[in-house]
């Protein structure tokens, strides 16, 4: 059998950039192009160690723009797509959701379109657990109906519902994964434990939203990495599959913890900050499917956490570019006229 190319869309983003390494190291028999828009929160940094690889070739494009996929695809024949491009941050969905529109919604569109007339073998959408909206007891399985509550979360389930039409009506031989609320290296510090961490190790306060009571389910990036490497290879058609780190912490117990590895104290460093607008209190998701195609996390969060610190404190010439710039009139846009309470 010939070697495999697999296009992967966002793979210089955080879960993106943490699967094209796993994949390259554990697939030796494929090749990957990388297409990526190169927006604000990727960056060629997350895989400089993999750039010079034989296997490996990036594209620069957005899975928007008709023409530059179509081109892609009309110049390369792809064996396998794997959607991670995407608009991700909720708080900057509540500022102005345009983007999240034309990336989550349109350009999964485009790239299903491209799929069925290149056909690939598989075509796996990368989504969250977000979609299944506030969750107040038990755990959401596939089949939970989608109620999401922020622009963020309604344009992924957008896109996953385009992804179900097309595996239904073009038999698309498509596949969903669902993830919940991922940590680890490489992730950009907009998002809560990056922020808090690099904020902590600049001696900054830290904003958490509402009394802090909300529940995460937290899962290590490389966990999620392998989640969608067992379901590309082992997952059905047309099924969607929930990716959960079976790791619950409210925001506060998280914070009390990055606080004490960070060697803060509480009191000086964390301000209780106005609540997110129609903020998720809970969510919660049941892992069964992904467990029967022989998928589980296998970090823990006690230890996950420390390394995730680590990494941080050994990576300063990563993360500190990051926060300049751009990121910092985000940050006053985002923070400053929130109140405390
Ligand atoms: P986030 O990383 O934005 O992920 P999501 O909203 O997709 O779950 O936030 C994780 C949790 O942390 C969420 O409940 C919101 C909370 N949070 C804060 O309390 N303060 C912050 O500054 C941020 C960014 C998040």
């Amino acid at each position: 059998m010939s070697a495999e190319v697999w296009l992967v869309t966002g793979g210089l983003g955080f879960i993106g950039s943490n699967f094209v390494r796993m994949a390259l190291r554990e697939r030796p028999d494929i090749s990957i192009v990388n297409l990526d828009a190169v927006t604000y929160a990727a960056n060629p940094a997350n895989l400089a160690d993999v750039m010079h690889d034989l296997r490996y070739s990036f594209v620069k494009g957005d899975i928007a723009d008709e023409r530059a996929v179509a081109d892609l695809l009309a110049h390369r024949p792809f064996d396998v797509i794997v959607n991670f491009a995407a608009e991700t941050h909720v708080d900057r969905s509540i500022l102005d959701a345009d983007a999240f529109l034309r990336t989550d919604v349109l350009g999964t569109y485009v790239l299903l379109k491209a799929a069925r007339k290149a056909n690939v073998r598989r075509f796996l959408q990368v989504s969250t657990d977000e979609v299944y909206g506030h969750v107040p007891t038990g755990a959401s399985n596939e089949d939970a109906p989608i109620a999401p509550r922020s622009p963020y979360a309604a344009s992924k389930a957008g896109g996953d519902l385009q992804v179900l039409a097309y595996a239904a009506t073009f038999d698309l031989p498509a596949l969903i994964t669902r993830g919940s609320n991922t940590y680890g290296p490489y992730q950009y510090p907009e998002k809560f434990i990056p922020l808090f961490i690099t904020n902590l190790i600049d001696d900054w306060p830290v904003p958490l939203y509402g009394d802090g009571l909300q529940v995460r389910d937290w899962l290590h990036v490389e966990d999620h990495a392998r989640g969608i490497l067992a379901v590309l290879e082992r997952g059905e058609n047309g099924q969607i599959y929930n990716l959960g780190g079976d790791n619950s912490r409210t925001n506060l117990e998280v914070t009390q913890r990055l606080v004490e590895l960070c060697e803060r104290s509480f009191e000086t460093h964390v301000r209780h900050v106005t609540d997110r607008p129609g903020h998720d209190r809970r969510y919660a998701l049941d892992c069964t499917k992904a467990r029967a195609i022989g998928w589980s996390p296998q970090h823990d969060f006690a230890s996950g956490i420390v390394d995730t610190v680590r990494w941080y404190r050994e990576n300063e010439a990563w993360w500190r570019p990051l926060k300049l710039g751009a990121f910092a009139d985000y940050y006053e846009t985002q923070y400053s006229k929130r109140g405390t309470h």
